[in-house]
């Protein structure tokens, strides 16, 4: 019988088996830089309701596969639909971001509803599942949630920001309250990703977006320890689906994240060394990265040129071709599909 799972490039390279050319896909390629999202995006109104919609939400997920045939697809949602669901209000203010209610002492943690997560996330796995029959059969669906950390950033700090300095006082000032906080999360996010790989994800990506704000005993506490529950935890349950970690600003802690968190693969953002990271990492598991997305915008040489540059340094091991962060909505369209035929060997 065909094993559909194991002929994915992407899925090859979690494994760290050999690969014809390294699979690529980028962070954030469903979105406001396509016109195609900007309609679909019209019509839903607001973003909740865009990510709840499982009709939608499928067709903006293979927007970017139509156009550029990536080698993975990512499921259309946020990492902020579990603070949602845990009954934390939340909107997306246009220019603004995100805005929830912040949550600011230990008091506040017993009206969240952990038990209750999936009444409001089913659309989400609903959305997984026509995916997983809706996708080309050598396109892997990656599913995602937030890591507890980051996802933590946004319930306590309430908006975005470049410090998250409140989340990291509670965090100091009173360890076990901010750890009860993080167990929430780590119960919530193993649940619902359980149910993205029990609809058809074939693999998982945990965003550790703002773990570079922390110091490097923080990040071992906040970071590494809350991955590696969930790790764990997801390996009793479902061990063949790979997790890829994105600790990003984690830099040379980053090696210490591969090795103690289990994960099969690490992200890597823009400012990571390919060299350091083709020589320390490596050798440990797969790495994904690091294109800057601003290369992008510019295209021609200035892309194409920094895009070889990491082929060459990274394409030796396992190595799944992506950005260092998300797509801008000013990209052109028109240079990511420069890139993908580049990635593609056209
Ligand atoms: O193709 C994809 O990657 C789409 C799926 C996706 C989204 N967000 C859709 C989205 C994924 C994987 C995310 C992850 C996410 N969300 C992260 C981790 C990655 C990272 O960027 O570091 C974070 C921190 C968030 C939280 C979040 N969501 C912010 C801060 C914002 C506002 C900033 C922005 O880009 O607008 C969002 C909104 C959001 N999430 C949009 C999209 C397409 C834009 C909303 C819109 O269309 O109006």
């Amino acid at each position: 019988m065909k094993n559909v799972r194991t002929e994915k490039r992407l899925l090859k390279a979690l494994n760290k088996q050999s690969v014809d050319r390294p699979p690529f896909w980028f962070m954030r390629q469903a979105g406001r830089y396509l016109p195609e999202y900007r309609e679909v995006r019209a019509q839903a109104g607001n973003f909740l309701d865009l990510c709840y919609s499982p009709e939608k939400a499928t067709e903006v997920t293979l927007q970017p596969i139509r156009r550029y045939g990536m080698d993975a697809a990512i499921l259309f949602a946020d990492i902020l639909l579990i603070p949602d669901a845990l009954g934390q209000h939340l909107e997306y203010r246009e220019g603004e971001g995100p805005v929830l209610a912040p949550i600011t002492d230990t008091a506040a943690l017993s009206q969240l509803t952990p038990e209750k997560i999936h009444d409001r996330l089913d659309p989400v796995y609903e959305t997984v599942d026509r995916l997983s029959s809706a996708l080309p059969d050598e396109t892997a669906l990656i599913g995602f949630a937030g890591s507890p950390w980051t996802v933590a950033c946004y319930m306590v700090e309430g908006h975005g920001s470049k410090e998250f300095a409140a989340p990291r006082l509670w965090a100091l000032q009173d360890e076990a309250g901010f750890q009860a906080l993080i167990d929430i999360l780590v119960e919530s996010t193993v649940a619902y990703l359980s149910r993205q790989i029990d609809a058809g994800a074939d693999a998982v990506q945990l965003f550790d977006s703002w773990a570079g704000v922390l110091s490097d005993d923080q990040f071992a506490r906040w970071s590494i320890a809350p991955t590696k529950a969930i790790v764990d935890r997801l390996r009793e349950s479902h061990p063949e689906t790979p997790i890829i970690g994105f600790p990003r600003g984690g830099g040379s802690k980053s090696r210490e994240y591969l090795l103690e968190t289990g994960v099969n693969a690490c992200g890597l953002d823009t400012a990571m060394s390919a060299s350091w990271s083709a020589e320390a990492l490596q050798p440990i598991a797969a790495v994904q990265g690091n294109l800057d997305p601003l290369t992008l915008v510019a295209g021609g040489d200035a892309m194409l040129n920094q895009a070889r540059d990491i082929l060459n340094a990274l394409g030796g091991g396992p190595f799944i071709f992506n950005l260092g962060h998300g797509i801008v909505p000013q990209t052109p369209p028109e240079h990511v599909d420069e890139l993908s035929a580049l990635l593609r060997g056209e």
